[in-house]
């Protein structure tokens, strides 16, 4: 089936152009920071945020990624999202992707505070101390969304949530989950305590293993980073240390591997208990 092309826009093919620039400068965490939008790359993404009421205030597109996703191009302007036609040396200026996939995505930063969280009664929560690598934190965002988890609290010592390798490796979950930015594990973890989720510190060499443990209660997950793990006075805040045993030769998990792990005990046993909300 020959597809129609989509409506053409005026083409933009100066890298100076305004537009251009300001999402260009999305590239940096400072200016993300500062303007309090990101950078959503790809179809899956922008198909996401459109889900989403008010999660894309604009949409890049290349002629070719127009056609390839009429349906996308047509639901932005249906929502009466500005839609911006570009070349592909454009958005190549644009993209921080090494191959770009021509539709692009800018939206505004989604976090909440922790109070807002908590006002929920959350029954599962991920705190993230020192992750530095973008890749797992998208990763683990996918996770949690995937077991149902209440909301990701990324703590100021780790990496930008909003970082573009981070929301590509989240495959959409960036725009699904709550999430809780910039605050300190010390607060988050009294905070969570307060309220009354167990804290549960994953760590490789703690005693308790994860099959022993009982989890059927709200739950908040630390874990630490992904070369020197959790810190000792960290990993001290929690109510319990927990391991996943290792039954071959590997020193540890990667870190996403160990939240999916930790994530679907504690999702299963709610479930199993009755105590979950879905
Ligand atoms: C790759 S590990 C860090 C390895 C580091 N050598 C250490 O001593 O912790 C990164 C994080 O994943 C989690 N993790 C990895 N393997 C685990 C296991 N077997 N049990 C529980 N958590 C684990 C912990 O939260 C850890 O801080």
């Amino acid at each position: 089936m020959t597809r129609a092309p989509a409506t053409p826009g005026s083409l933009i093919t100066q890298t100076h152009h305004a537009r251009v620039k300001a999402a260009r400068r999305l590239a940096k965490r400072a200016f993300r920071a500062a303007d309090r939008r990101f950078v959503v790359e790809g179809p899956q993404g922008v198909r996401e945020a459109l889900a989403e009421p008010g999660a894309l205030l604009e949409l890049f597109t290349t002629p070719d990624a127009a056609t390839r996703h009429q349906d996308l191009v047509s639901a932005a302007r249906a929502a009466t999202v500005p839609v911006h036609t570009v070349t592909g040396a454009v958005m190549a200026e644009i993209a921080q992707t090494v191959t770009p996939q021509g539709i692009l995505g800018i939206s505004p930063f989604r976090d909440v505070s922790l109070d807002v969280v908590l006002a929920g009664a959350p029954t599962l929560v991920v705190v993230l101390a020192h992750a530095r690598d973008p890749g797992n934190v998208g990763t683990i965002l996918r996770a949690a969304d995937a077991a149902g988890a209440d909301a990701v609290v990324v703590t100021d010592s780790s990496v930008d949530v909003y970082n573009a390798k981070c929301t590509r490796s989240s495959a959409g979950s960036v725009f699904h989950v709550p999430l809780v930015v910039g605050v300190e594990v010390g607060e988050t973890v009294t905070k969570l305590k307060d309220a009354g989720v167990q804290v549960l510190a994953a760590r490789a060499d703690a005693e308790a293993a994860l099959d022993d443990t009982d989890l059927r209660g709200a739950a908040a997950w630390l874990f630490g980073n992904e070369a020197w793990g959790l810190p000792p006075e960290v990993a001290d805040l929690a109510d319990l240390g927990v391991r996943v045993p290792i039954y071959g030769r590997a020193e540890s998990l990667n870190l996403a591997t160990a939240a999916a792990v930790c994530l679907y005990a504690s999702a299963r046993a709610q479930r199993q208990a009755g105590g979950c909300r879905t």
